[in-house]
């Protein structure tokens, strides 16, 4: 396999991805991995970028047995700096960062087998402030760019490669083939195939179904189950396969009608319920996060009960699900991951596995080999790409006011190494992870005068959470308006359905403009989330008006391996200000600020509730 080594990178799944996109199977690691454990297994190995400095200390660090693994190996990114410096040449910090394209000139003299002369001249993306600035001994310069003497570098004899530059995102034009490059050298091409996996598991189905068995899927809407079920479907006769999907009235923008009109194709027998009504009725005044999803999935749990109640006395029926590999690590977890996985782990299914009545044919699978699973099944793209949506849906993303009179906000004046910054506490609490607990906190906005820097922003955030125990989050104002904020007056502060069609209008806006700046399957996640809170100079306006009752969007996109950490998307700048318009321009009357949020997780959690 291709070991893909994890060293806290925005883009280190989609390395993994691309990887088996060239039919090579690839495996992700963590960053302090000892190398005499990939022994036997690894065919390859790709360092990752990922956000810290090679001059920081307390930095990820390789094991450096890594480096002499007689395999082709390439770091990317800080991956590349770090074989660098660990193999004797020399890194330093640039005077500017390099972040955006840039054009590649591949050297005269390369002759590795990973870049080829038709890369001279082609567009990469470049992320890094340090530098390679002098290169490890029997090592060549195979390209440069502008600002990176060393963009591309190579041992003289053996397989050993490093790129400044990332080759796996959609900007770098031939990215991918330079990975289909290592892929080939290191001769693990076909070490992978979707479409054996998708065959394998529907043999798998029919062995285990035999002569008369049935299986019923619930279908959320996800990736997971959609797969599942599609393959369920191919699996069977349509008269053996039954889905439930309910609509609970906090699913996206015409989610449940792509849903069906995707589903549906597949055949079987699939059924769709609008239980928006009684979900929302059940949630009425309950503000609590943890309280709304017990609500949420209780109700889930009762509309199951009545309409597929046949399945509990018949003995016919299997219950298929699209649990995939990182939700049965997670939920032997404990603690936080407990309470979002527990859905396909709750007792009465550890029951049915006990029993041998569970079908999960995603088992074994990472998202990445889902997507790959569910394209060559041929479902729609939006589909097999859609980011992780949580359970409770758009419930737990719609912020609620818990104190009936809450604090204040706060403007509070930091002093950081930069001097003085201005921020704001809003009155709201958000929840951040805290070893195995989630803790709900209060977040800052820096809203004046901050730097549009994400390097700088990073440690900004960083050191106002490290310096202040009550504060778990940082965000940046993106209309950097002035003054504090105040929980919109004489506004419901409660789940209503008036709430929850302004946040699906917000997040199809944003989810159109990562679509469109093909943003998308680099992006892990990105939760919109909204808050009743309106800049205080609204307030007066705002209590005079039922109308105007005011709310701020908050924008969260991450980039994670599984989620199990993450770190916040340093986007282009130009993109979020088209946001920011095109969220003015729509729904201008209703929405008071946007939000990105800056913080990592830990200490954040991606989801704010
Ligand atoms: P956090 O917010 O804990 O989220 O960093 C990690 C991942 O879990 C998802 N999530 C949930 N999924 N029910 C779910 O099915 C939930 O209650 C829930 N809360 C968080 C979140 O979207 C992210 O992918």
């Amino acid at each position: 396999a291709v070991y893909v080594v994890d060293c806290g990178g925005q883009y280190c799944h989609l390395i993994a991805s691309r990887i088996r996109q060239h039919e090579a199977l690839s495996k992700v690691v963590p960053c302090d991995v000892a190398a005499s454990s990939l022994l036997g297994d690894v065919g390859a190995v790709i360092v990752s970028g990922g956000p810290e400095s090679v001059f920081d200390p307390s930095s990820r660090r390789v094991d450096p047995a890594l480096w002499d693994l007689e395999v082709p190996i390439l770091g990317i990114c800080y991956g590349c700096q770090m074989l660098c410096q660990d193999l004797g040449g020399r890194v330093e910090a640039a005077p500017v960062g390099e972040f955006g394209r840039a054009r590649l000139f591949v050297s005269r003299e390369n002759n590795s087998l990973l870049l080829t002369p038709e890369h001279d001249g082609s567009v990469v993306w470049m992320s890094h402030r340090d530098r390679v600035t002098a290169l490890p001994p029997d090592f060549e310069t195979i390209a440069t760019t502008e600002h990176s003497p060393h963009a591309a570098v190579a041992h003289k004899k053996k397989p050993l490669f490093g790129l400044q530059l990332h080759p796996e995102v959609a900007h770098t034009e031939r990215g991918l083939e330079i990975l289909r490059n290592f892929v080939d050298l290191a001769g693990l091409r076909g070490t992978w195939r979707c479409a054996d996996v998708a065959q394998h598991q529907i043999s798998r189905i029919q062995e285990k179904t035999g002569e008369n068995l049935s299986v019923f899927v619930l279908v959320s809407g996800g990736v997971d189950s959609a797969v599942a079920f599609a393959l369920i479907a191919k699996a069977l006769p349509a008269h053996r396969v039954a889905g439930l999907y309910v609509d609970t009235g906090m699913m996206r923008k015409d989610e449940t009608a792509k849903v069906k009109a995707s589903l549906r194709a597949l055949g079987g027998n699939l059924k769709f319920v609008d239980a928006s009504d009684l979900f929302l009725k059940n949630l009425e005044g309950v503000t609590n996060p943890e309280a709304k999803r017990r609500v949420i999935g209780d109700t889930f749990l009762q509309v199951q009960k009545e309409e597929c109640g046949f399945l509990s006395d018949d003995t016919h029926w299997l219950l298929g699900q699209g649990t995939i590999y990182p939700d049965t690590i997670e939920s032997g977890k404990g603690g936080a991951d407990v309470i979002k996985t527990h859905h396909n782990r709750v007792p009465e299914i550890e029951r049915l596995l006990r029993a041998g009545q569970v079908v999960e044919p995603l088992a074994q699978l990472y998202k990445d080999e889902v997507r790959a699973v569910g394209e060559k099944l041929g479902l729609p793209k939006h589909l097999v790409w859609r980011h992780p949506f949580p359970g409770p849906g758009l419930g737990v993303r719609l912020l609620c006011v818990e104190d009936e009179r809450p604090p204040p906000s706060r403007v509070v004046v930091l002093r950081n190494h930069r001097g003085v910054v201005k921020v704001d506490i809003p009155p709201l609490r958000s929840v951040g992870c805290q070893g195995d607990s989630r803790t709900y906190k209060n977040f800052v906005v820096f809203k004046t005068g901050y730097p549009r820097d994400w390097v700088e922003l990073d440690r900004m955030a960083t050191d106002v959470i490290n310096e202040h125990d009550a504060i778990n989050r940082a965000t940046i104002s993106l209309t950097n308006n002035a003054t504090p904020f105040v929980i919109t007056p004489g506004a419901p502060h409660t789940v209503t359905r008036s709430r929850l069609d302004l946040l699906r209008e917000a997040d199809a806006l944003v989810h159109q403009a990562f679509v469109d700046a093909d943003l998308m399957t680099s992006i892990w996640q990105c939760p919109v989330a909204m808050a009743p809170l309106t800049f205080h100079d609204n307030a007066a306006a705002a209590a005079s008006s039922s109308s105007s009752s005011k709310e701020t969007i908050i924008l969260r996109p991450v980039d994670s391996t599984e989620a199990m950490t993450a770190s916040f998307s340093k986007l282009p700048w130009d993109l979020l200000d088209h946001l920011t318009n095109a969220l003015f321009d729509k729904l201008g009357d209703r929405i008071s600020d946007v939000l990105f949020d800056i913080t990592n997780k830990p200490p954040g959690t991606i989801e704010w509730e």
